[in-house]
């Protein structure tokens, strides 16, 4: 396995091999995705949700995010980290955008940022590519234009969002951006876009024909066991896992079991 997964290892993957990313937000979760061989680990603004317990992922702020980028930080030795630009650090003007991204090379330790849309950020993602920070996008559901979106639900049905979205992915490989998300949108037009670019597409809830895949690990750890959209597979169930621990140790301390010989100094 490579020792260091970089930006140009991104891109070149491209119809080489698939890419696999998936979401930390502190750092043993980050040591064992990179101990597992994940090319990229996404501190996702997701963290507002999974994390904190917020129903979206409007209220998180730069503060929050580069606390917990620099944890997963610490622990990943070979992923690329990629931290996820929070709602309103980019979208109101180019220099704080700038400025923000590089708050998470500079305090984060990231390698990278990702932020939401399309042609409306073109002109913050070329600053911030400009100014030597590594941009990943992100288009289709969009989580921080939920409102704008009427909620959480399938884009480009029709035939003039799904054009736009395909013209949103190529200016963004104009823009310079290192690969891009593609959020719940048909299989057919994830296919279009991804052959529609020279850069790797990450996909979640978009069919199998991206360029990678991506979860929220909370989900494919089955963690929250009431949230199971068609696009999450759980590969395990903590959330069972860890009720029957913690209620196991609640009996063993009720009725004297725990703690015994074995866990008490002498
Ligand atoms: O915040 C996040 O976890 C994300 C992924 C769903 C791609 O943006």
């Amino acid at each position: 396995m490579k020792d260091k997964i970089t930006i140009q290892d991104i891109i070149s993957a491209k119809g080489q091999r698939k890419l696999t990313m998936l979401t930390a937000y502190d750092y043993y979760t980050s040591y064992y995705l990179d101990q597992s061989g994940i090319d990229m680990i996404l501190v996702g603004d997701s963290l507002a949700m999974v994390v904190l317990g917020h129903e979206d992922t409007l209220s998180i702020g730069m503060k929050e995010m580069l606390h917990h980028t620099r944890a997963v930080t610490r622990a990943a030795k070979r992923a690329l980290v990629i931290g996820d630009m929070p709602f309103m650090s980019y979208q109101a003007g180019i220099k704080e955008a700038v400025h923000n991204a590089g708050l998470f090379l500079k305090k984060g330790r990231a390698h990278a940022v990702k932020l939401e849309g399309g042609q409306k950020v073109i002109a913050q993602i070329k600053a911030i590519v400009d100014a030597g920070i590594p941009v990943q996008g992100h288009l289709g559901l969009t989580p921080q234009s939920v409102r704008q979106l009427g909620g959480f639900r399938v884009q480009g049905r029709d035939k003039n969002q799904a054009e736009e979205l395909i013209q949103d992915a190529k200016a963004l490989e104009q823009a310079g951006c290192f690969s891009i998300v593609l959020e719940a949108i048909p299989t057919e037009l994830a296919k279009q876009i991804t052959s529609s670019v020279s850069i790797p597409t990450i996909g979640i809830g978009a069919g199998p024909h991206c360029d990678g895949q991506v979860l929220v690990i909370h989900d494919l750890l089955g963690l929250n066991e009431a949230f199971k959209p068609k696009f999450v597979k759980h590969y395990a169930q903590l959330g069972k896992t860890i009720r029957e621990a913690i209620t196991r140790f609640r009996k063993e301390v009720e009725n004297g079991e725990f703690p015994d010989a074995e866990h008490s100094y002498f």
